[in-house]
């Protein structure tokens, strides 16, 4: 097994691919990681197909020539089901991107019915249709698309509170018909930040699945690295486009998890 010395790119349009940086870092604590949230952009949920294709291509280029990473994670459903194809023409390095873990879902599902929880970019994809018709084929999926959860969800790791009652009712199109789901895919990355509390508005129990784990692995396989014990003293760095709203209230978050530095990056690449 090798040792790592190039760190890799984590790229998200806001704090949602965190969750994947988490799922990484447990199992590879030693890995350096530039963050960088597209919070200029964001949220990548309601823009067109082009414009996320042309934002994740753009940046991941700029970071990419900047940081030369071993390898970049698109921690964004909503731009990997788009830009995946482009991203790995013009990186040469490899590039995971995060889909909606209908695959998983579905071989865990009892009932033959799951949901998917996505914003309304990644619920209308045809890569998504594509997923679901090549694993869930038997399956009723009830869609949900939705970006208040992706802000509710930025909100939540400022340190804010979130009414149930906002939960309930982003939630209630699951169990509105007769057949409800016994699993249910969180296919945004901003969305396992809200698990328990989604959980605790549900009217039955849920197997909530999502892909960070299945990310950690490939990327130990990639980087040819084995599952470590013991964390590090790496402290990574945390990189974001524009303004990072409440930037104050964020950071108490990001250093637990173990950024020691917040980057402010503008649209030519430079470091503002
Ligand atoms: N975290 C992103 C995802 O996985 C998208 C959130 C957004 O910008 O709409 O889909």
């Amino acid at each position: 097994m090798q040792k790592q010395t190039q760190p890799i790119i984590i790229f998200d349009s806001g704090v949602g691919g965190l969750t994947i940086y988490q799922e990484v870092k447990q199992m590879l604590p030693s890995l350096k990681v530039i963050y960088c949230s597209d919070s200029a952009g964001f949220p990548y949920g309601s823009r067109s197909e082009s414009e996320v294709v042309d934002r994740t291509c753009h940046y991941l280029a700029e970071l990419t020539r900047r940081y030369d990473p071993s390898l970049v994670v698109i921690a964004c459903n909503t731009a990997s089901t788009v830009s995946l194809p482009r991203v790995r023409q013009i990186l040469d390095i490899p590039v995971v991107g995060v889909v909606p873990a209908i695959k998983t879902a579905s071989e865990r599902s009892e009932k033959r019915c799951i949901g998917l929880l996505a914003t309304p970019g990644t619920v209308r994809r045809e890569y998504t249709d594509q997923l679901i018709h090549d694993f869930a084929s038997d399956c009723q999926v009830i869609r949900v698309g939705s970006s208040e959860l992706v802000h509710l969800a930025e909100q939540y790791l400022r340190g804010e509170s979130i009414a149930q009652e906002v939960l309930k009712a982003i939630v209630a199109p699951f169990f509105a018909g007769k057949l409800r789901p016994d699993v249910i895919v969180l296919g945004c990355t901003h969305f396992p930040l809200l698990r328990d509390l989604l959980q605790s508005v549900v009217p039955c129990p849920v197997d909530w699945v999502d892909s960070g784990a299945a990310i950690a692995r490939r990327v130990s396989y990639l980087l040819g690295m084995a599952p470590e014990e013991k964390a590090g003293a790496i402290r990574d760095i945390f990189i974001h486009t524009g303004e990072l709203s409440d930037n104050g209230k964020i950071a108490p978050a990001l250093e637990t998890m173990g950024f020691a530095r917040l980057i402010s990056f503008d649209y030519q690449g430079a470091l503002i």
